[in-house]
């Protein structure tokens, strides 16, 4: 029996790669999924009431500092913070459907270009809200936040840089981290809802929103899914043993049911309620 006969009779170890790009992509759709409807509410909650009174359209909304008698370059902050959000949170998952890449390269650049500044300028609009209206939290939660904007920043600025110079893996590792932390915003909610649903809310003060939980998920936010991204890139290297990719996996999987129980949770709980 010559090779190629022999390895279609015998059985094949189990592809621990395969489990990998597979988990990968479930998680991805996911997350899709969960973005999807956060991008939802947003366009129903702030777009119609910005669309019909301006600046003051934010008056009167859930936000904690929301619209400011005599402050407008915060509540212009606050404004193209909201409106830009839906390029932040629509376009990232898009960018990432290799569908699109090959088959619409153009419309591909033209939202990259688009996300970029849309992630630059609310980050940049988010500090702004941060450092100079008391919004919820303290000062632990704060500096959560401000770490997160300072990452957008630096992680837009190399996936531009490696763009130009042409190194197209790089670019598109970086791109990826400013995925990540762009849409930390996002996680944090998820998290946040899935967390109050299956503990109680164990570790939250709900009032004056801090806590060992929200101090943790502060700076969780974005660490634990940068990490999980790393250890996704070395799985994909040839020296990477399948021990590794393995437990890859048995972590990805969990991370991804409690993100889908955050979905569901933050959907009732947060995001449909003010519909
Ligand atoms: C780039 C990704 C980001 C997106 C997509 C995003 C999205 C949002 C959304 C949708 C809201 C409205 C609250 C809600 O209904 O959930 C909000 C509020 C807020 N965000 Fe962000 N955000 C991002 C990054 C940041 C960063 C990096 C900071 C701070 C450094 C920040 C600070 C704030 C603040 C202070 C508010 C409250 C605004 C107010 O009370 O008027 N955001 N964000």
């Amino acid at each position: 029996m010559n090779d190629a006969v022999l390895s279609q009779t015998l059985p094949r170890p189990f592809d621990t790669l395969r489990a990998v790009n597979l988990t990968v992509k479930t998680w991805f759709y996911v997350a899709a999924i969960g973005h999807a409807i956060f991008l939802a509410y947003i366009l129903a909650v702030f777009y119609p009431p910005i669309a019909q009174s301006g600046l003051h359209g934010l008056q009167g909304l859930h936000l904690p500092t929301g619209f400011r008698e005599g402050d407008t370059l915060g509540n212009l902050a606050s404004v193209s913070h909201v409106l830009l959000a839906v390029i932040v949170i629509g376009g990232g998952p898009l960018q990432l459907v290799p569908a699109v890449r090959r088959h619409a390269p153009a419309f591909h650049r033209w939202l990259g270009r688009s996300y970029l500044l849309a992630a630059m300028v609310s980050s940049i609009g988010g500090l702004y809200m941060t450092w100079t209206r008391h919004t919820v939290g303290n000062l632990v939660t704060q500096i959560g936040i401000t770490v997160d904007g300072i990452l957008i920043l630096a992680f837009a600025f190399l996936a531009v840089r490696n763009a130009m110079a042409g190194r197209i893996t790089e670019h598109r590792r970086w791109a990826l981290r400013l995925f990540m932390v762009a849409s930390a915003v996002w996680f944090f909610r998820v998290a946040l809802m899935g967390w109050a649903v299956l503990t109680d809310g164990w570790g939250i003060h709900w009032e004056s929103f801090t806590g060992p939980f929200l101090y943790t998920l502060g700076f969780g936010n974005y660490l634990l899914p940068l990490a999980m991204l790393e250890w996704y890139f070395y799985c994909q290297k040839r020296k990477a043993g399948q021990g590794i990719q393995i437990a890859f996996v048995s972590t990805l999987l969990p991370l991804t049911v409690f993100m889908g129980i955050g979905i569901f949770a933050a959907t009732m709980g947060l995001w449909l309620p003010r519909v």
